[in-house]
């Protein structure tokens, strides 16, 4: 099963798909985490491109397309060849956060969003989606914590606008709510458990459905 992650900045992702493994893996599957961008050779010089800050003015074709070459290389060299020799895999963001950023939040036409993912991912698509939905201020002020503690700069999202961020987050409502049945809305904005315990149950629930 393909699971992928998405949400806003400081949605809580990462710590949640931490918890997922350990959760998974301690019930006996194998789980493989993944992430976008950045997981391999490639994806890790184009994610330093894309989260440096300095980079706040890049043209939003070039970072259309860098996002898309990153994707290339991740589906291409990790999620297809795991697909099948693990019982999970789960990825950090996928091709909606595209659609989502560049088409909601950018307000780069969508239908020309769709296609060139899907020229790029074909059909490696997920078979589940968390969106993690949270208040904007309540995200980035996670994010921005989080980021200053770092010792590398991956704050050119946390520096965009309010109203950016809110595009993105009703942009993701938006395409959750018009595709409900992989979706699942999880409200990130409580605490670590409280999130972690809705996320469990929609797991739980698909599992036991998967062995009947
Ligand atoms: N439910 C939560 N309540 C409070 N803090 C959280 C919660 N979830 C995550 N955090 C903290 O907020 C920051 C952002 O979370 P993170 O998982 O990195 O978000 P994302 O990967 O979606 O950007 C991290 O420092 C994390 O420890
Ligand atoms: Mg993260």
């Amino acid at each position: 099963m393909y699971l992928v992650f998405e949400g806003i900045e400081g949605s809580g992702k990462s710590v949640q798909i931490k918890l997922l493994y350990q959760f998974l893996v301690d019930r006996g599957y194998s789980v493989f985490v993944t992430k976008e961008p950045g997981s391999t050779l490639i994806g890790t010089e184009i994610r330093a491109i894309l989260l440096n800050s300095r980079n706040i003015n890049i043209h939003k074709s070039t970072e259309i397309f860098l996002y898309l070459a990153d994707r290339s290389e991740h589906i291409d060299k990790v999620v297809k060849p795991n697909l099948n020799s693990f019982d999970f895999i789960i990825s950090d963001r996928s091709f909606y956060s595209t659609l989502v950023y560049q088409g909601f939040g950018r307000g780069i036409d969508l239908n020309f969003l769709n296609y060139l993912n899907n020229f790029v991912v074909g059909d490696t698509v997920p078979d589940k989606i968390f969106l993690l939905d949270c208040p904007v201020d309540i995200g980035l002020k996670r994010a921005l914590t989080r980021e200053s503690l770092k010792d590398i700069d991956e704050s050119r999202f946390e520096n965009e606008n309010f109203d950016f961020h809110k595009r993105v987050r009703d942009g993701y409502l938006n395409i959750a709510n018009s595709s409900r049945e992989n979706w699942f809305i999880i409200d990130s904005s409580s605490d670590v458990d409280t999130v972690f315990d809705s996320i469990k149950r929609v797991v739980v629930d698909f599992i036991d459905n998967g062995r009947n």
